[in-house]
C-alpha cells in the first residue's frame, strides 16, 4: 500500500519532540487507514463493490499513476479514491440502485448525484483532500461531456481520469443479477474505442499495458478464460 505523506509542516514540528511527532503520525496513518478500512468492508456489506476484487483495483490504480509519473505523494490518495470513489452510492435509494431496467430521466439525476455525495463524505476526512477530488470527477468524460463539471482533458484531475477507465472496465467486466460480464477481451476493445472520448487515451493504454500482462499471466497458468480469471 502506497503510505501518506509526513503530516506535521517542520515549522510546527521543529519545536516539538521529533520521536513523538514520529509516534503521533503513526498514529495519525493508522486511524486513517482503519477509516478506508472500514468504509471499504462498508461497501462490501451494501454490495456496492462490484466485481473483481477492490484491492486489485487500487493495485492496478497504483501502477497507472506511477507509469503516469504521478507524485509518490499522491498515490495514497489515488489509492483511497480507487477503493472509495462510489461511497456516495449510500445516499441513493435502493429502489434506483438496483433498479434492473432503464432509470428514468429523474433516476438518472439523483443517480448522477453519486460524486458529489463521495466528495461530501471524503472531504470531511484530513488527509483525503485530493482523494474526494478525485472522487468528485470520476464520472468526467474526457471530452467535456461528463458529470458533474462538465471538465475536459486536463482539467479532470489525473486521479479521477484513472479511476474512472479502472471504474469502467470494473462495470464491463462484472457479472450483474440481470446479465453477464463481458470478457477481458470485450472490455479492451470498448476502453480503447473511449480513448479521446470517455477516457484519457494515455491513462487508458497504460492501464491495458498493465491489467493486460496480468490477465495473460493469469490464463497463461489457469487456463482459464480470460473472461473468468479476474
Ligand atoms: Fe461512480
Amino acid at each position: 500500500m502506497a503510505t501518506l505523506g509526513n503530516t506535521f509542516p517542520p515549522e510546527i514540528a521543529s519545536g516539538i519532540d521529533w520521536l513523538r511527532v514520529k509516534e503521533l503520525e503513526e498514529q495519525q496513518r493508522s486511524l486513517l487507514h482503519s477509516v478506508v478500512c472500514g468504509f471499504n468492508q462498508m461497501l462490501d456489506l451494501r454490495d456496492l463493490n462490484t466485481g473483481i476484487h477492490s484491492t486489485r483495483l487500487a493495485e492496478w490504480a497504483l501502477r497507472v499513476a506511477r507509469k503516469l509519473g504521478l507524485p509518490e505523494g499522491d498515490l495514497y490518495q489515488l489509492e483511497v479514491a480507487a477503493l472509495l470513489h462510489d461511497i456516495g452510492k449510500i445516499g441513493i435509494p435502493d429502489a434506483i440502485l438496483r433498479k434492473e431496467g432503464k432509470l428514468t430521466e429523474e433516476e438518472r439525476r439523483l443517480m448522477n448525484k453519486h460524486p458529489e455525495y463521495s466528495w461530501s463524505i471524503l472531504r470531511l476526512f484530513p488527509g483525503l483532500e485530493k482523494t474526494s477530488l478525485y472522487a468528485l470527477h470520476h464520472h468526467e468524460s474526457f471530452d467535456g461531456r461528463g458529470y458533474p463539471g462538465g471538465l475536459k482533458g486536463d482539467e479532470i484531475p489525473t486521479g479521477s481520469r484513472i479511476v474512472s477507465v479502472i471504474d469502467a472496465y470494473d462495470a464491463m467486466i462484472s457479472n450483474r443479477c440481470y446479465r453477464k460480464g463481458l470478457p477481458h477481451e470485450e472490455a479492451v476493445r470498448r476502453l480503447s474505442a473511449g480513448g479521446g472520448t470517455q477516457f484519457d487515451p494515455i491513462v487508458v493504454r497504460a492501464f491495458l499495458e498493465i491489467a493486460g500482462q496480468e490477465v495473460a499471466d493469469v490464463f497463461a497458468a489457469t487456463g482459464a478464460s480470460p473472461s473468468a480469471v479476474i
